[in-house]
């Protein structure tokens, strides 16, 4: 298994880079599927292990699923049920499995889902989904590590999220677009990704109005009819390779983005004095040489994303002067901290808060990727850094870039 990356730092990197499906997005999208009668074709699907992982599960539950090409998909769920419990083995590997609770109530009233098991970037708890499936109507109860959920009678109903949870949103949705009555979210995740998910339900017969805003009303429907619909492009890799050429003090072009998804981090991104432009072909960014020092915090979209705290991280510890960056979405997101301090990195850590002091120069060393968007963060420290890089349980980082050496190769990173 390819599980070291090697960089050697140094070079600016240039030319285009193309942006792939939206990791987020694509995984709900996929589970969603299992919501229509009939065959549907997703396009943009990235092939990243997470996804790998998750026609892993589906396929156990009796979902058929095919690669048509590089990056369409067809899904195909069988005319009877499907069996209802998830393999503790195969969604351990995928937080993202617990989307199955709201797609397997909406679709057949009954659900076992494995509990999330403990996440290197802290504490995810699923109270507010099993909250929002209660409300409409599903019996829920805690055993052995799964969460059991049964919906004999469901009904639409009110949910007020305490905080504006991604994967609580999506469940309901799901859950809710196959419930008979209006079914309304308050405070209600805004991602792009929620929207992705609504277009795509709507597409199919669906009735879901104000996704994109902080309330969500549902009229369930009877059935949903499959079609073929295309993920948004992914904005968290696209907003990395904008990092890789403001810290590598290069040119890139990065295409097929939806520039309003990237908002945040563009915004955060010309602050540090990196240049970034819109033409017709996407987002151009261009490094500035050594960056500015910016204060950051993390909040649900349209907030700075917690999925770029880390990258900017690495980015801020070249710059001049200090920055200091809150995250408030997750408890544990400073997992690269001390491997960016292997490579030089001036990084003081209190409870949410880290306060970069930017260096000259970064230098490799030999360093851990502990999660997905940490391991971004030391791709890009490597790029900028003096000398040789070797991160090692790089599978993180495979879990959520596709072809992430190819792309990096062809913007003349040089890396094994
Ligand atoms: C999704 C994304 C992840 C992103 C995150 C926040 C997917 C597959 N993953 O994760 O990349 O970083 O959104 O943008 O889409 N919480 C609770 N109770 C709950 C649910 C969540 O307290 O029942 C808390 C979590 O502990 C966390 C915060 O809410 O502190 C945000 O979590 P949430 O928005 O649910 O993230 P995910 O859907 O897991």
């Amino acid at each position: 298994m390819k599980n070291t990356l090697i960089i050697e730092g140094g070079n600016p990197l240039n030319g285009q880079v193309r942006v792939s499906g939206a990791k987020n997005a694509a995984l709900v999208l996929v589970v969603a599927s299992i919501l229509a009668d009939g065959e549907t074709i997703l396009d943009n699907v990235p092939r990243i292990s997470d996804m790998e992982y998750l026609l892993r599960i589906l396929n156990d539950i009796g979902v058929k699923t095919r690669w048509q090409d590089d990056n369409s998909l067809l899904i195909c769920p069988p005319d009877g049920d499907l069996k209802t419990r998830t393999s503790y083995e195969l969604a351990k590997r995928l937080r993202a499995s617990n989307l199955l609770l709201g797609a397997m109530l909406g679709r057949q009233g009954e659900a076992v889902v494995s509990l999330p098991g403990g996440c290197d970037i802290g504490s995810r708890p699923m109270d507010l989904h099993i909250k929002g499936v209660q409300a409409l109507g599903a019996d829920v109860k805690l055993e052995h590590g799964y969460i059991y959920a049964y919906a004999k009678n469901p009904g639409g109903n009110r949910v007020y999220l305490d905080f504006p949870s991604v994967g609580a949103t999506e469940n309901i949705i799901m859950m809710a677009v196959r419930t008979p009555g209006q079914s309304v979210i308050e405070n209600a995740a805004k991602e792009p990704e929620i929207v992705d998910l609504a277009n795509f339900l709507n597409s199919m017969g669906a009735r879901i109005r104000g996704a994109g805003t902080d309330i969500i009303k549902i009229e369930g429907v009877e059935e949903l009819q499959a079609g073929r619909y295309a993920i948004i492009p992914d904005r968290i890799e696209a907003g990395t390779y904008m990092i890789a050429a403001a810290i590598s003090g290069g040119e890139i072009l990065v295409e097929n983005v939806i520039p309003t998804h990237l908002h945040p981090i563009v915004a955060k991104l010309q602050e540090t004095g990196t240049i970034v432009e819109e033409n017709d072909r996407g987002i151009m960014v261009r490094g500035n040489g050594r960056v500015k020092p910016v204060d950051i915090k993390t909040l649900p979209y349209p907030g700075f994303p917690t999925d770029m705290q880390s990258q900017m991280m690495a980015l801020l510890s070249t710059a001049q002067g200090s920055s200091v960056i809150v995250e408030n979405v997750f408890e544990n997101r400073f997992q690269s901290v001390d491997e960016l301090k292997r490579m030089g990195a001036s990084i003081k850590v209190e409870g949410h808060t880290a306060v970069v002091e930017g260096v000259n120069r970064l230098h490799g060393a030999k360093v851990r990727a502990t999660d997905l968007r940490a391991g971004a963060a030391l791709v890009l420290a490597a790029l900028a850094a003096d000398g040789c890089t070797e991160i090692e349980e790089a599978g993180h980082i495979f879990r959520g870039y596709e072809n992430i050496e190819v792309k990096l190769t062809s913007l003349g990173a040089k890396l094994r």
